[in-house]
């Protein structure tokens, strides 16, 4: 959702755009909304777990518009299996049954491991492969997603906390290795974003918050949730040359004041 967002703002600017998901049809979606637009983009099917398939999409999208000079690292997400069921440990759950209380005890590697993979490895194998030719081209610049995760973790998602918190810093590792080949590596850490990533996690079915919801805007001080058009500008800046030529191995949260908030 918030992909879609960004590649239709990239390409009301002239670029021409290649949106990449697992899903075909979703990336089709979005391809041809921009298409309708009056932009150019093409969808291709990709899994950015396994980089036989990110290739197969790089020499896909080549082909099809040339060199790609800007790439937005958007994959990523939870999973229920790296979710605890309460904020703190109570004691008291020790006794309880994983079906009753899932406790930090009973998280499963797979679970730990599908949020690190997607959100890590996820960053890391479509870099490799669209980076090369950046690379060679002495240019490029590589957007990442992060979030509010990484700055301070937040209760119950300790996987997904962890591997946001790689890729904030993993995009500081890029921006130095990278410098020498011209290549500008930075990061947005969204805030909160009501997506289908969160939306029961966030809201009920009657539209009203659930507890988390209202924690979570009870520490937003602009007060509301964010909309995917918040992130556009940052993402201009961050991908303009002329704006931003200076700017690499950042992590700018877009959040309504969420990281800068004590809470008191
Ligand atoms: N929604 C928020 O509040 C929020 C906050 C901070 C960060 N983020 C991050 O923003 C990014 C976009 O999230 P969103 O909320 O728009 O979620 P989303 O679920 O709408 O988008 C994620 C997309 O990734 C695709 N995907 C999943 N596994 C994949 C794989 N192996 N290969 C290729 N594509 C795959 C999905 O098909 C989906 O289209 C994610 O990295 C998320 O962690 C979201």
């Amino acid at each position: 959702m918030l992909c879609r967002v960004m590649a239709e703002a990239v390409a009301a600017c002239g670029a021409q755009v290649a949106v990449l998901d697992l899903r075909l049809d979703a990336a089709e979606v979005v391809a041809s909304e921009i298409r309708r637009q009056g932009g150019k983009a093409v969808a291709a099917a990709c899994n950015v777990l396994e980089k036989e398939s990110i290739e197969q999409a790089r020499i896909a999208i080549e082909k099809a518009l040339g060199p790609v000079t800007l790439l937005i690292n958007g994959a990523g997400g939870n999973h229920p299996k790296g979710t605890t069921t309460r904020e703190q440990l109570r004691p008291e759950d020790l006794e309880k049954t994983a079906q009753e209380i899932i406790t930090f005890f009973d998280l499963e590697p797979q679970g730990i491991e599908f949020v690190f993979n997607l959100n890590f490895l996820g960053t890391l194998l479509p870099t490799q492969v669209f980076a090369f030719p950046m690379a060679r081209a002495r240019r490029g610049s590589i957007i990442n997603i992060s979030s509010m995760n990484a700055f301070r973790p937040l209760t119950r998602i300790p996987a997904y906390s962890a591997a946001k918190a790689a890729v904030s810093n993993f995009t500081q590792w890029l921006a130095v290795h990278f410098a020498p080949a011209g290549i500008r590596v930075n990061a947005i850490a969204p805030g909160f974003f009501l997506t289908d990533q969160n939306r029961e996690l966030l809201t009920r079915p009657d539209g009203g918050l659930t507890p988390r919801g209202e924690q979570i805007l009870a520490h937003t001080p602009a007060r509301r949730f964010g909309t995917p058009g918040d992130l556009v500008g940052t993402l201009l800046w961050l991908a303009s040359e002329r704006a931003s030529g200076f700017v690499t191995g950042t992590v700018i949260p877009v959040d309504g004041g969420f990281n800068a908030f004590g809470g008191v």
